[in-house]
């Protein structure tokens, strides 16, 4: 078996504007194969802006994002349409990004395929994704009220999961949640990494955690990526003042110890 090492996930000299307001300056940023890279830096460095910018939630000024090897401003809408598809974004609040009126297995079904959207159309595949992200099969008739916050997230994540991407976003997706539910859902997605093809781009300010859970680590600052490389490395031996800062600045890292 030959193991594709395309990366998922490359940016080239990205810029992003919200009018005059340059918030993302030439980033570079490749997420490789099978790997969870860290994205850090406190609030208002751009990070969600790069996230949304890599699925087409926000047009970049100039730049290029290229999904597996391609570039999605450069093909057709059909095809971006599959390319996006390869990259999953699940967003940081549980309570607005599920829809209210919808079943989970609605919503599941509807990630699947827009045109029919009828859970009994997809049943292997949501079973699959309930099993993988640890909720019981009884989840597909039921609304997102009748779910807490850890829950819906893992229903976030069972809704990325289900297309099987290459890649999925992690956009702080613990921060609206308790400190125990954040815990379970980072050991979940220990859990996935080890066990689906995709690589993680983990947006977090939680530098513990992102050495639990990531190999790799880009830190951002002011819309400039100042800092990348191995974790381990880079916490160990910052080469950025900022990223010695941000260190610094980390209050105490206890309480998340994954194992
Ligand atoms: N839709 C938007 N319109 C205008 N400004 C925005 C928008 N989204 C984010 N910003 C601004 O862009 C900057 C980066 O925000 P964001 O990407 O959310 O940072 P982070 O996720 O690192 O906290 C901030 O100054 C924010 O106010
Ligand atoms: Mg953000």
């Amino acid at each position: 078996m030959t193991v594709d090492t395309t990366p998922p996930l490359e940016t080239r000299g990205l810029h992003v504007s919200f009018g005059h307001a340059a918030v993302l300056r030439d980033v570079n940023l490749t997420v490789p194969a099978h790997t969870a890279v860290g994205l850090v830096g406190e609030s208002g460095s751009g990070k969600s802006t790069l996230g949304k910018t890599v699925v087409g939630i926000h047009r970049p000024r100039t730049g290029q994002v290229l999904v597996h090897g391609e570039d999605v401003f450069s093909v057709g809408k059909r095809r971006r349409a599959a390319m996006r598809r390869q990259v999953q974004y699940i967003p940081q609040d549980p309570y607005s990004s599920l829809s209210p009126r919808r079943t989970i297995g609605q919503t599941l079904a509807e990630a699947l395929d827009p045109r029919r959207a009828d859970p009994a159309d997809h049943e292997e595949a949501i079973a699959r994704v309930l099993e993988q992200v640890r909720l019981d099969a009884s989840t597909t008739a039921k609304y997102p009220h009748q779910f807490s916050g850890g829950q819906r997230q893992r229903i976030a994540i069972a809704r990325a999961l289900i297309l099987r991407p290459r890649l999925m976003i992690a956009d702080e997706i613990t921060s609206a949640l308790d400190v125990s539910v954040q815990a379970e859902i980072l050991t979940l997605l220990r859990s996935l990494e080890a066990t689906i093809e995709a690589s993680l781009l983990f947006i977090s300010h939680n530098l513990a955690v992102v050495q639990a859970l990531c190999e790799y680590v880009v830190v951002m600052h002011q819309g400039v990526i100042v800092e990348q490389g191995r974790v381990d490395d880079v916490y160990r031996d910052p080469q950025h003042d900022y990223t010695r800062r941000l260190l610094a600045s980390v209050p105490g890292s206890e309480g998340f110890s994954l194992d």
